[in-house]
Protein backbone atom coordinates (compact mmCIF):
# COMPACT_ATOMS: atom_id res chain seq x y z
CA UNK A 1 0.00 0.00 0.00
CA UNK A 2 1.61 3.14 -1.29
CA UNK A 3 2.03 6.28 1.31
CA UNK A 4 3.05 9.68 0.68
CA UNK A 5 4.86 11.74 2.95
CA UNK A 6 5.40 15.08 2.97
CA UNK A 7 8.76 16.39 4.49
CA UNK A 8 9.74 13.17 4.58
CA UNK A 9 13.11 14.41 4.79
CA UNK A 10 13.05 16.43 8.13
CA UNK A 11 12.94 15.27 11.67
CA UNK A 12 9.71 14.36 12.60
CA UNK A 13 8.78 12.83 8.87
CA UNK A 14 11.83 10.60 8.42
CA UNK A 15 11.14 8.97 11.84
CA UNK A 16 7.57 8.02 10.21
CA UNK A 17 9.19 7.19 6.94
CA UNK A 18 10.97 4.37 8.85
CA UNK A 19 8.17 3.18 11.16
CA UNK A 20 5.97 2.87 8.16
CA UNK A 21 8.59 0.59 6.01
CA UNK A 22 8.90 -1.59 8.75
CA UNK A 23 5.38 -1.92 8.95
CA UNK A 24 5.80 -3.24 5.49
CA UNK A 25 4.01 -0.07 3.42
CA UNK A 26 5.64 1.70 0.37
CA UNK A 27 6.69 4.84 1.22
CA UNK A 28 7.04 7.38 -1.76
CA UNK A 29 8.91 11.23 0.35
CA UNK A 30 8.35 14.58 -1.01
CA UNK A 31 10.59 16.73 -0.06
CA UNK A 32 12.10 20.47 -1.16
CA UNK A 33 15.40 20.04 0.75
CA UNK A 34 15.17 23.67 2.16
CA UNK A 35 15.80 22.43 5.58
CA UNK A 36 16.68 18.40 4.79
CA UNK A 37 19.71 16.47 3.02
CA UNK A 38 19.16 13.84 0.84
CA UNK A 39 21.58 11.84 2.80
CA UNK A 40 18.44 11.05 5.47
CA UNK A 41 17.29 8.69 2.53
CA UNK A 42 20.33 7.04 3.47
CA UNK A 43 19.71 6.91 6.94
CA UNK A 44 16.34 5.46 6.30
CA UNK A 45 17.56 2.95 4.16
CA UNK A 46 20.30 1.80 6.74
CA UNK A 47 17.74 0.93 9.36
CA UNK A 48 14.96 -0.76 7.23
CA UNK A 49 17.03 -2.07 4.50
CA UNK A 50 14.81 -0.03 1.67
CA UNK A 51 15.47 3.43 0.26
CA UNK A 52 12.08 5.32 0.22
CA UNK A 53 10.98 6.73 -3.89
CA UNK A 54 11.62 10.16 -3.14
CA UNK A 55 9.97 13.24 -5.47
CA UNK A 56 12.03 16.90 -5.07
CA UNK A 57 9.03 19.22 -4.94
CA UNK A 58 8.32 22.36 -3.41
CA UNK A 59 4.51 22.21 -2.68
CA UNK A 60 3.92 25.77 -3.09
CA UNK A 61 4.04 25.08 -6.73
CA UNK A 62 0.36 24.13 -7.58
CA UNK A 63 1.44 22.38 -10.91
CA UNK A 64 4.19 20.20 -9.19
CA UNK A 65 1.53 18.91 -6.83
CA UNK A 66 -1.58 18.48 -10.01
CA UNK A 67 1.69 16.55 -12.01
CA UNK A 68 2.32 14.08 -8.65
CA UNK A 69 -0.63 12.62 -8.08
CA UNK A 70 -1.32 11.90 -11.79
CA UNK A 71 2.26 10.05 -11.67
CA UNK A 72 1.38 8.40 -8.52
CA UNK A 73 -2.58 7.59 -8.59
CA UNK A 74 -1.87 4.75 -6.26
CA UNK A 75 -1.26 6.72 -3.25
CA UNK A 76 -3.94 5.30 -0.86
CA UNK A 77 -3.02 7.67 2.33
CA UNK A 78 -0.98 11.10 2.69
CA UNK A 79 0.85 12.10 6.48
CA UNK A 80 1.63 16.00 5.45
CA UNK A 81 4.18 17.26 7.43
CA UNK A 82 5.86 19.78 4.79
CA UNK A 83 5.33 23.37 6.65
CA UNK A 84 8.07 25.75 8.40
CA UNK A 85 8.27 25.68 11.97
CA UNK A 86 10.23 28.06 13.57
CA UNK A 87 8.59 29.98 15.99
CA UNK A 88 10.58 33.40 15.78
CA UNK A 89 11.18 33.26 12.06
CA UNK A 90 7.20 33.51 11.57
CA UNK A 91 7.29 36.74 13.63
CA UNK A 92 9.34 38.27 10.99
CA UNK A 93 7.83 36.77 7.84
CA UNK A 94 4.47 36.31 8.10
CA UNK A 95 3.48 35.82 4.68
CA UNK A 96 6.09 33.10 4.03
CA UNK A 97 4.54 31.05 7.02
CA UNK A 98 1.13 31.76 5.64
CA UNK A 99 1.99 30.87 1.74
CA UNK A 100 4.21 27.35 2.88
CA UNK A 101 1.95 26.32 5.57
CA UNK A 102 -1.71 26.49 4.32
CA UNK A 103 -1.02 26.99 0.36
CA UNK A 104 0.48 24.16 0.20
CA UNK A 105 -1.97 22.37 2.63
CA UNK A 106 -4.87 23.76 0.65
CA UNK A 107 -3.04 22.13 -2.93
CA UNK A 108 -2.82 18.89 -1.24
CA UNK A 109 -6.66 18.64 -0.09
CA UNK A 110 -7.67 19.76 -3.31
CA UNK A 111 -6.29 17.01 -5.26
CA UNK A 112 -7.22 14.58 -1.86
CA UNK A 113 -11.00 15.93 -2.60
CA UNK A 114 -11.07 15.08 -6.27
CA UNK A 115 -10.48 11.30 -5.11
CA UNK A 116 -13.14 9.21 -4.01
CA UNK A 117 -11.18 8.32 -1.31
CA UNK A 118 -8.65 9.76 0.53
CA UNK A 119 -6.74 9.02 3.94
CA UNK A 120 -4.72 12.33 5.61
CA UNK A 121 -2.84 13.04 8.35
CA UNK A 122 -2.13 16.33 9.62
CA UNK A 123 0.96 17.66 11.26
CA UNK A 124 -0.65 20.05 13.93
CA UNK A 125 0.66 21.38 17.82
CA UNK A 126 -0.24 21.55 21.61
CA UNK A 127 0.74 25.60 20.25
CA UNK A 128 -3.31 25.80 19.79
CA UNK A 129 -4.22 25.20 22.88
CA UNK A 130 -1.69 28.71 24.24
CA UNK A 131 -1.31 28.49 27.68
CA UNK A 132 -4.29 25.90 29.06
CA UNK A 133 -6.62 26.76 31.93
CA UNK A 134 -6.83 23.05 33.09
CA UNK A 135 -3.79 20.48 33.02
CA UNK A 136 -3.64 18.14 31.42
CA UNK A 137 -4.81 19.37 28.56
CA UNK A 138 -7.50 17.38 26.92
CA UNK A 139 -8.72 17.49 23.20
CA UNK A 140 -12.01 19.52 23.44
CA UNK A 141 -9.99 22.46 26.03
CA UNK A 142 -10.60 25.49 24.04
CA UNK A 143 -8.75 26.72 21.41
CA UNK A 144 -6.70 29.90 22.50
CA UNK A 145 -5.78 33.26 20.21
CA UNK A 146 -2.26 32.01 18.30
CA UNK A 147 1.13 34.27 19.73
CA UNK A 148 2.65 33.61 16.46
CA UNK A 149 1.66 33.17 13.10
CA UNK A 150 3.28 29.67 12.89
CA UNK A 151 0.84 28.84 15.51
CA UNK A 152 -1.77 30.41 13.37
CA UNK A 153 -1.11 28.49 10.71
CA UNK A 154 -1.41 25.38 12.84
CA UNK A 155 -5.07 26.89 14.06
CA UNK A 156 -6.07 27.90 10.15
CA UNK A 157 -4.83 24.14 9.24
CA UNK A 158 -6.39 22.63 11.08
CA UNK A 159 -10.19 24.62 10.60
CA UNK A 160 -9.24 24.54 6.93
CA UNK A 161 -9.38 20.62 7.27
CA UNK A 162 -12.38 20.49 9.20
CA UNK A 163 -14.71 22.58 6.77
CA UNK A 164 -13.47 20.75 3.58
CA UNK A 165 -14.09 17.20 5.61
CA UNK A 166 -17.62 18.43 6.49
CA UNK A 167 -18.45 18.62 2.40
CA UNK A 168 -16.01 15.78 1.05
CA UNK A 169 -17.39 13.00 2.87
CA UNK A 170 -14.52 10.73 1.08
CA UNK A 171 -11.79 12.54 2.87
CA UNK A 172 -11.18 11.33 5.86
CA UNK A 173 -8.88 13.50 8.33
CA UNK A 174 -6.98 13.14 11.11
CA UNK A 175 -4.87 16.20 13.17
CA UNK A 176 -1.79 14.89 15.53
CA UNK A 177 -1.71 17.42 18.08
CA UNK A 178 1.70 17.29 19.10
CA UNK A 179 3.55 18.37 22.35
CA UNK A 180 7.65 18.39 22.38
CA UNK A 181 9.32 15.88 20.41
CA UNK A 182 12.76 14.81 21.20
CA UNK A 183 15.30 12.64 20.75
CA UNK A 184 16.74 10.26 17.88
CA UNK A 185 16.37 6.89 16.15
CA UNK A 186 18.08 4.19 18.60
CA UNK A 187 20.88 3.59 15.67
CA UNK A 188 21.68 7.54 15.18
CA UNK A 189 21.34 6.78 11.72
CA UNK A 190 18.31 9.57 11.50
CA UNK A 191 17.69 12.20 13.68
CA UNK A 192 17.42 16.29 14.38
CA UNK A 193 19.25 18.61 11.79
CA UNK A 194 18.25 21.95 13.25
CA UNK A 195 19.76 24.78 10.89
CA UNK A 196 21.87 27.46 13.04
CA UNK A 197 21.19 28.05 16.24
CA UNK A 198 18.56 26.00 17.81
CA UNK A 199 15.61 27.45 19.05
CA UNK A 200 14.15 24.51 21.41
CA UNK A 201 15.93 23.17 23.94
CA UNK A 202 16.93 19.66 23.80
CA UNK A 203 18.70 20.28 20.46
CA UNK A 204 20.45 23.31 22.55
CA UNK A 205 21.50 20.72 25.35
CA UNK A 206 23.23 18.56 22.95
CA UNK A 207 25.01 21.43 20.96
CA UNK A 208 25.96 22.57 24.24
CA UNK A 209 27.21 19.47 25.78
CA UNK A 210 29.14 18.92 22.36
CA UNK A 211 30.74 22.34 22.57
CA UNK A 212 29.34 24.06 20.07
CA UNK A 213 27.39 26.36 22.06
CA UNK A 214 29.22 28.14 25.13
CA UNK A 215 26.26 27.79 27.51
CA UNK A 216 22.34 27.05 27.51
CA UNK A 217 19.95 29.77 28.98
CA UNK A 218 17.20 28.57 31.14
CA UNK A 219 14.54 31.06 30.31
CA UNK A 220 13.07 31.98 33.22
CA UNK A 221 13.02 30.30 36.85
CA UNK A 222 10.39 32.71 38.48
CA UNK A 223 7.23 30.78 36.72
CA UNK A 224 4.27 29.33 39.29
CA UNK A 225 6.02 25.46 38.96
CA UNK A 226 7.43 23.70 41.46
CA UNK A 227 11.25 24.26 40.62
CA UNK A 228 10.29 27.82 38.48
CA UNK A 229 11.28 26.72 35.15
CA UNK A 230 8.60 25.57 32.38
CA UNK A 231 6.98 22.72 32.17
CA UNK A 232 6.36 20.52 29.02
CA UNK A 233 5.41 17.17 27.78
CA UNK A 234 9.07 15.66 26.05
CA UNK A 235 7.75 12.91 23.63
CA UNK A 236 10.34 10.86 21.90
CA UNK A 237 9.98 10.61 18.61
CA UNK A 238 9.74 6.78 17.72
CA UNK A 239 6.68 6.93 19.74
CA UNK A 240 5.56 9.86 18.03
CA UNK A 241 5.84 7.98 14.89
CA UNK A 242 4.69 5.06 15.21
CA UNK A 243 1.32 7.20 16.48
CA UNK A 244 1.50 8.12 12.88
CA UNK A 245 1.20 4.89 11.46
CA UNK A 246 -1.22 3.77 13.89
CA UNK A 247 -3.21 6.82 13.17
CA UNK A 248 -3.22 6.06 9.29
CA UNK A 249 -4.19 2.35 9.72
CA UNK A 250 -7.32 3.38 11.41
CA UNK A 251 -8.09 5.41 8.57
CA UNK A 252 -6.94 2.60 6.05
CA UNK A 253 -9.32 0.18 8.42
CA UNK A 254 -12.13 2.86 8.71
CA UNK A 255 -12.08 2.35 12.14
CA UNK A 256 -12.78 6.55 12.50
CA UNK A 257 -15.49 7.62 14.48
CA UNK A 258 -16.37 10.91 12.13
CA UNK A 259 -14.07 11.53 8.96
CA UNK A 260 -12.39 14.38 10.71
CA UNK A 261 -11.03 13.24 14.06
CA UNK A 262 -8.11 14.97 16.49
CA UNK A 263 -5.95 13.74 18.76
CA UNK A 264 -3.19 14.77 21.27
CA UNK A 265 0.36 13.37 21.24
CA UNK A 266 2.27 13.43 25.02
CA UNK A 267 3.33 11.31 27.42
CA UNK A 268 0.93 12.91 29.80
CA UNK A 269 3.76 13.68 31.97
CA UNK A 270 5.27 17.29 32.28
CA UNK A 271 8.85 17.93 33.13
CA UNK A 272 10.35 21.36 34.12
CA UNK A 273 13.78 22.64 31.60
CA UNK A 274 15.75 21.95 35.58
CA UNK A 275 14.80 18.28 35.16
CA UNK A 276 15.54 18.12 31.35
CA UNK A 277 18.97 19.02 31.89
CA UNK A 278 19.26 16.93 35.33
CA UNK A 279 17.77 13.95 33.01
CA UNK A 280 20.86 14.80 30.23
CA UNK A 281 23.52 15.22 32.48
CA UNK A 282 22.52 11.51 34.52
CA UNK A 283 22.46 9.81 31.09
CA UNK A 284 25.31 11.39 29.23
CA UNK A 285 27.61 11.53 32.51
CA UNK A 286 28.37 14.87 31.11
CA UNK A 287 28.14 18.37 32.91
CA UNK A 288 26.33 20.93 30.67
CA UNK A 289 26.89 24.32 31.59
CA UNK A 290 23.54 26.76 31.52
CA UNK A 291 22.49 29.90 33.58
CA UNK A 292 19.45 31.02 34.52
CA UNK A 293 18.08 33.86 31.64
CA UNK A 294 15.20 36.23 31.63
CA UNK A 295 11.62 34.51 30.45
CA UNK A 296 11.30 34.40 26.55
CA UNK A 297 8.35 36.14 25.37
CA UNK A 298 5.55 34.03 24.11
CA UNK A 299 6.47 30.91 26.46
CA UNK A 300 3.56 29.69 28.43
CA UNK A 301 4.30 28.11 31.90
CA UNK A 302 2.94 24.57 31.92
CA UNK A 303 1.50 22.33 28.76
CA UNK A 304 1.16 18.27 29.28
CA UNK A 305 -1.30 16.19 27.61
CA UNK A 306 -4.04 14.58 28.51
CA UNK A 307 -3.65 11.04 26.94
CA UNK A 308 -6.89 9.56 27.27
CA UNK A 309 -8.52 10.11 24.12
CA UNK A 310 -4.77 8.67 22.42
CA UNK A 311 -4.80 5.64 23.93
CA UNK A 312 -8.02 4.13 24.52
CA UNK A 313 -9.91 5.67 20.98
CA UNK A 314 -6.39 5.54 19.05
CA UNK A 315 -4.59 2.72 20.83
CA UNK A 316 -1.49 4.15 21.13
CA UNK A 317 0.76 5.02 24.33
CA UNK A 318 3.99 6.48 24.40
CA UNK A 319 6.17 3.40 25.41
CA UNK A 320 9.97 5.63 26.04
CA UNK A 321 11.05 7.71 28.94
CA UNK A 322 12.57 11.02 29.21
CA UNK A 323 16.30 9.14 29.88
CA UNK A 324 15.74 7.14 26.90
CA UNK A 325 15.08 10.02 24.68
CA UNK A 326 17.58 12.33 25.93
CA UNK A 327 20.44 9.11 25.59
CA UNK A 328 18.95 8.94 22.32
CA UNK A 329 19.09 12.74 21.33
CA UNK A 330 22.95 12.40 22.89
CA UNK A 331 23.51 9.39 21.05
CA UNK A 332 22.79 11.22 17.64
CA UNK A 333 24.58 14.27 18.30
CA UNK A 334 27.38 12.71 19.04
CA UNK A 335 27.40 10.40 15.76
CA UNK A 336 27.10 13.80 14.22
CA UNK A 337 30.01 15.58 15.42
CA UNK A 338 31.73 12.97 15.46
CA UNK A 339 32.76 12.65 19.46
C1 LIG B 1 8.18 25.50 20.61
C2 LIG B 1 7.21 26.47 20.03
C3 LIG B 1 5.97 25.73 19.66
C4 LIG B 1 6.30 24.66 18.66
C5 LIG B 1 7.38 23.74 19.20
C6 LIG B 1 7.88 22.86 18.08
C7 LIG B 1 7.76 28.62 21.09
C8 LIG B 1 7.30 29.66 22.06
N1 LIG B 1 6.95 27.55 20.99
O1 LIG B 1 7.60 24.91 21.80
O2 LIG B 1 5.03 26.63 19.11
O3 LIG B 1 5.17 23.91 18.34
O4 LIG B 1 8.49 24.50 19.67
O5 LIG B 1 8.87 22.03 18.52
O6 LIG B 1 8.78 28.76 20.48
N2 LIG B 1 14.11 26.68 26.73
C9 LIG B 1 15.17 27.21 27.44
N3 LIG B 1 16.32 27.53 26.76
C10 LIG B 1 16.45 27.36 25.42
C11 LIG B 1 15.37 26.81 24.70
C12 LIG B 1 14.22 26.49 25.38
O7 LIG B 1 15.09 27.38 28.64
O8 LIG B 1 17.52 27.69 24.86
C13 LIG B 1 12.89 26.32 27.44
C14 LIG B 1 11.66 27.10 26.99
O9 LIG B 1 11.51 28.27 27.73
C15 LIG B 1 10.55 26.09 27.24
C16 LIG B 1 11.23 24.74 27.06
O10 LIG B 1 12.63 24.97 27.16
O11 LIG B 1 10.12 26.18 28.56
C17 LIG B 1 10.92 24.10 25.73
O12 LIG B 1 11.22 25.03 24.70
P1 LIG B 1 11.16 24.63 23.16
O13 LIG B 1 11.95 23.42 22.93
O14 LIG B 1 11.51 25.85 22.37
O15 LIG B 1 9.65 24.22 22.93
P2 LIG B 1 8.31 25.05 23.18
O16 LIG B 1 8.58 26.48 23.43
O17 LIG B 1 7.52 24.32 24.20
Amino acid sequence: MKVLVTGGLGFIGSHTVVELQLKGFDVVVIDNLSNASTDVLDGIAEITGKRPEFEKIDLRDKASVSEFFKKYPDVEGVIHFAASKAVGESVENPLLYYENNLNTLIYMLQELSAKDNANFIFSSSCTVYGQADKLPITEDAPVKPAESPYGNTKQIGEEIIKDTCKVKKGLNAISLRYFNPIGAHESAAIGELPLGVPQNLVPFITQTAAGLRNELAVFGNDYPTPDGTCVRDYIHVVDLAKAHVVALERLLNEKNESNYEVFNLGTGTGSSVLEVIESFERVSEEKLNYRIAPRREGDVTAAYADTHKANDVLGWKAGSSLDEAMLSAWKWEKKIRNL
